[in-house]
């Protein structure tokens, strides 16, 4: 892994984990310059959102978890825990000023994904519909997740939007062809060719959150699922093209881009996370600004959070 010293100029060509607060990046970078955002900002909760951490070591013996590529790993969990606060005394107006850069830094055939919570998604969404304009929205998006305690006072709340703007909302990146195949409800319904097939999904995506004992999870609190960002990047960007998250976690935008043959510039102004990100995503060789991963031994190996 290279590091290079925070802001020495900010190439686009390579996979890139930065630490600093996403203004500071974003006004730094070129318009027109993006053609796939996504963004997952803290959701204004109030509270300090913290997980239990966990390293990952390479152990091709003992290991209780398979990684990429099929390697195996053992899981040790760390005394430490993982935080940041997501609590904001403007919280629009702090995303307010993000998402004008956002807008500024698509492609002319860019897309944007905002992922927020449902309390204050029809806040962002009208927005966004001023950023954007109205007629550059497109879809939003239900993740739906079955996770945790169930309400006997209400229905249990169990889903996520993420709003997909276009900057134009005639000339977007669609590979219809490259969206993953979903089973039919009633398979005999519908014949032999298209049950074995499988259907394209609508826009309420039913995808369980990172399993607490899952080989994906790092210990990152809201750490999304892979598979929610792998059908993000490989419907909306093409091969080779760059893939921005500025309040990156710990890096699942990076692992869908990595594993889909496009680049990343990944943000945070937390250094928990571009930690978290720097060992997970270790095997796509980024680099590093604004701090260095020191190398931890663990048992002789490195360690390496998957
Ligand atoms: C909801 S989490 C993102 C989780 C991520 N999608 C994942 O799968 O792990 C939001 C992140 O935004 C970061 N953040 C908050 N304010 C920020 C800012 N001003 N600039 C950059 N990152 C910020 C937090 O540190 C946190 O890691």
């Amino acid at each position: 892994m290279t590091s290079t010293p925070k802001g020495e100029g900010r190439q686009t060509v390579d996979n890139r984990i930065v630490l600093a607060d996403s203004i500071d990046v974003l006004r730094d970078m070129p318009s027109q310059s993006v053609p796939l955002v996504y963004i997952d900002p803290p959701f204004n909760t109030g509270k300090r959102k913290s997980h239990q951490r966990m390293t990952v070591v390479r152990d091709d013996q003992n290991g209780d978890r398979t990684g990429f590529q099929e390697r195996r790993y053992r899981t040790i969990l760390d005394e430490r825990k993982s935080s940041y606060e997501d609590e904001f005394e403007d919280y629009l107006g702090f995303l307010r000023r993000r998402l004008v850069e956002l807008h500024r830094v698509l492609t002319p055939a860019g897309s944007l994904f905002f992922h927020i919570d449902y309390r204050e998604s029809h806040y962002c969404k009208v927005m966004l519909d001023e950023i954007f304009g109205r007629t550059q929205f497109i879809n939003e998006i239900i993740w739906s997740y079955d996770f945790g305690g169930r309400s006997k006072a209400r229905w249990p709340a169990k889903h996520d939007v993420i709003f997909w703007f276009a900057k134009d909302s005639t000339n977007y990146t669609f590979r219809y062809d490259d969206i993953d195949r979903i089973p039919y409800l009633a398979p005999s319904l519908v014949g032999k060719e298209k049950a074995e097939r499988g259907k394209t999904p609508t826009d309420v995506w039913w995808q369980t959150i990172v399993p607490t004992n899952g080989r994906e999870r790092t210990g990152y609190p809201t750490q999304k699922p892979l598979a929610i960002l792998e059908r993000i990047v490989r419907v909306h960007s093409n091969p080779g093209e760059m893939v921005l998250d500025c309040f990156a976690g710990s890096g699942t935008t990076g692992d869908a881009a990595a594993r889909n043959g496009r680049r990343f510039l990944l943000v945070d102004s937390n250094p928990e996370a571009v930690e978290v990100m720097a060992r997970r995503l270790a095997y796509s060789d980024p680099i590093l600004e604004g701090f260095e991963v020191q190398e931890t031994t663990l048992d002789g190996k490195q360690g390496v959070l998957v």
